[in-house]
């Protein structure tokens, strides 16, 4: 895989529960932090690793997603009108000039594997990644997927983000075993979805970042349903390992679980903190909100 990638795969099918009411009607990759949906940041950071190609795994009721990343001329025209020239741009740039969203239904929500599965067409015999836009990265320097990137321009590997977790939560995420790390990876020995904490191979969490071989969906093709009954993208990535390198990198940067609902809380309030217009504002908050609670002293 000595090719720099160049498409990534949303899955955004779901239906995220987690957020009902919310979620009735946005899809839980349309809710914000502080001002850009969470879809836009993964976006973003795809742009930013290089990719020019969005590749959107959506289902038949989603149509919010695809709005979002279609031209909004009536809107362009009123900002334009009204000289709003820096909303113009943010608007403009939600697909920089260049980069191309595609859209594919995922017919059934038949697990993480077949969403994936469902981009073959599009993506092609060559590597590619997916970002799973609940989780979050936020980084000062590369983001996540540019430093995966890297790795696997640089290995010729797949590479997948993985971050140590609580014993108690390994039955949240898929959990691999590795040969020792140095330079922040090392070679997954073995990946299982979802384990009981008793049957897991050790803390190290995969999270949503993956640069993976085309090789994958040959694989993903004779996946059988898995844990908790669906075709799991965990599965397909097992039978690639007796046949090429995977990597298990330990980015740099901080993940918010923006699919739960303490995770996008804690983003939110990150970003904030770092946001150049509203950190003094958030700071200042904070301080009297903790102390009027007695948690801090005022
Ligand atoms: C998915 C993957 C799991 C991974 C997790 C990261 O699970 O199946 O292997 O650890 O994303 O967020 P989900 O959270 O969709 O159940």
């Amino acid at each position: 895989m000595t090719r720099r990638i160049r498409k990534v795969v949303f899955p955004v099918a779901g239906l995220g529960t987690r957020f009902l009411p919310a979620t009735k009607t946005v899809p839980k990759e349309m809710l914000p932090i502080v001002d850009r949906p969470l879809i836009q940041y993964a976006v973003d950071e795809a742009v930013e690793a290089g990719c020019d190609t969005m590749v959107f795994v959506t289902n038949r009721y989603k149509h919010a997603v695809a709005d979002y990343f279609d031209k909004a001329y009536e809107l362009e025209e009123k900002l334009e009108a009204a000289g709003k020239g820096e909303l113009l741009e943010v608007v403009r740039n939600v697909l920089p000039k260049g980069v191309r969203a595609v859209f594919v239904t995922q017919a059934e929500a038949l697990g993480l594997g077949h969403a994936v599965l469902c981009a073959k067409p599009v993506v092609g015999d060559e590597p590619f990644a997916v970002i799973l836009p609940d989780d979050l990265i936020w980084n000062r320097g590369p983001g996540a997927l540019s430093q995966m990137a890297d790795v696997a321009e640089a290995t010729g590997a797949s590479v997948i983000a993985t971050q140590a977790v609580p014993a108690a939560q390994v039955s949240s995420y898929g959990i691999v075993a590795t040969e020792t790390f140095s330079e922040r990876r090392g070679r997954i020995t073995a990946i299982v979805e979802k384990p009981r904490p008793a049957d897991a191979p050790s803390n190290l969490a995969v999270v949503g970042r993956y640069v993976l071989s085309p090789r994958i969906f040959d694989l993903l093709e004779s996946t059988r349903p898995g844990a908790g009954g669906e075709i799991q993208l965990t599965d397909a990535i097992s039978a690639l390992l007796a046949e090429e390198a995977v990597l298990a990198y330990h980015f740099q940067g901080t993940r918010f679980d923006c699919g739960t609902h303490i995770g996008l809380i804690e983003a939110t309030i990150r970003h904030a903190l770092d946001h150049e217009k509203l950190s003094e504002a958030a700071q200042g908050f904070m301080r009297e909100a903790l102390a009027e609670l007695g948690v801090v002293d005022s």
